[in-house]
């Protein structure tokens, strides 16, 4: 039995660091396993411009502790007013690895997205140009779509008819959490990618809602039924390179989550690795888990693979803070729900 894994130090192709005083209590927890993260853009206001991405990744260089190695990607957030040069600037100088589509009000902080696909056509022309990524938060927001529809809907309604339209536009779809995601994705050229959260391969709906409800399972997408996460597993332990780790490590203070009203999102930096071993060990496909982690990113975003390792030990249980503590508040760390033995070192 295998006690003892090797891997490229891994990177995380979604992430949300926020700003201020929590930016400064969870950019560590990633820091601590991760080389490099895609760094969400939906602060408030938005990260919209090369000026605003620029200013953000001098914060978190700023808050990052002395000693760690990380380096944050650069995401711009797409607007109909998002100006195709300034992107083409931003992406030149090296500092924007990404832009982020959010369709107008399909999640935390995504008042300022796009409601007018043909509105962003310039900007998606000129990033299909010049190789730039478009990540995708893939779910429609029409009021009378079900919210557990809505990423399959969006695939039919926004996402063929955008790449349709923009032959080799790079897209990345976003923590895909449907069957019909990965199906989609495998059914297209090479073009088309899709990141995998930490918890989706975990909970399915029932943990969010049967027995009481759990707010620190609620994130949006949100999480489906049993047969979604069954296929999400199958894609992320299939070794096929289109599909690799984002986590949408997504803190808000427990004051936000445990409320009448309660945020989207899931805090899982703290323990991702630790649960992604456990899981592929469960799929018999730990020998995939370095692809996962590791390779396909950095392969579909044109990067080098990182050459530090990271070694996972499987032994006794290894403890995880149930939450942290913040400038702004505690936040809690997502709970797996089963003891975690494999130990980052
Ligand atoms: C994210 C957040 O809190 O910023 N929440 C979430 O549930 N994933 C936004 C997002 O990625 O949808
Ligand atoms: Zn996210």
């Amino acid at each position: 039995m295998t006690q003892s894994l090797i891997l490229r130090r891994p990177d995380d192709w979604h992430l949300h660091l926020r700003d201020g005083a929590m930016l400064e209590a969870v950019l560590p927890e990633s820091a601590r396993h991760f080389a490099r993260a895609i760094i969400m853009p939906n602060l408030v206001p938005p990260v919209v411009t090369a000026h605003d991405a620029r200013a953000y990744r001098d914060r978190i260089m700023a808050a990052l502790p002395e000693g760690m190695d990380f380096t944050p990607l650069m995401t711009l957030y797409l607007t109909e007013q998002t100006d195709p040069d300034d992107v083409a600037d931003a992406h030149a100088s090296g500092l924007v690895s990404a832009v982020k589509l959010y369709p107008a009000g399909a999640t935390t902080n995504s008042a300022s997205g796009v409601r007018d696909f043909d509105k962003v056509r310039g900007v998606l022309d000129k990033m299909a140009e010049i190789g730039l990524p478009l990540c995708v938060h893939g779910e429609v927001t029409d009021a009378d779509i079900d919210i557990f529809d809505r990423e399959a809907v969006f695939i039919d309604r926004v996402l063929d008819p955008i790449r349709r339209a923009t032959p080799g536009l790079r897209v990345v779809m976003e923590h895909v959490t449907t069957s019909d995601a990965v199906d989609y994705v495998t059914s297209q050229p090479q073009d088309l990618a899709a990141t995998i959260t930490t918890h989706h391969l975990v909970i399915n709906r029932n943990h969010i809602l049967a027995g009481g409800i759990r707010p620190h399972y609620y994130c949006l997408p949100v999480a489906k039924r049993e047969t979604h996460r069954r296929a999400l597993r199958a894609a992320a332990t299939s070794g096929d390179a289109r599909f690799f780790l984002g986590t949408d490590s997504a803190p808000h203070t427990d004051a936000l989550k445990e409320s009448a009203c309660g945020c989207a999102g899931c805090f899982t930096a703290p323990n991702t690795l630790s649960i992604l071993a456990h899981v592929f060990e469960e799929e018999g496909a730990l020998s995939r888990l370095e692809g996962f982690t590791s390779l396909h990113g950095p392969a579909f975003y044109g990067l080098p693979a990182n050459e530090a390792r990271i070694t996972l030990t499987k032994g006794d249980p290894v403890p995880y803070p149930s939450r942290i503590e913040t400038g702004d508040g505690p936040v809690t760390v997502f709970d797996p729900g089963f003891a975690l033995h494999w130990r980052v070192t």
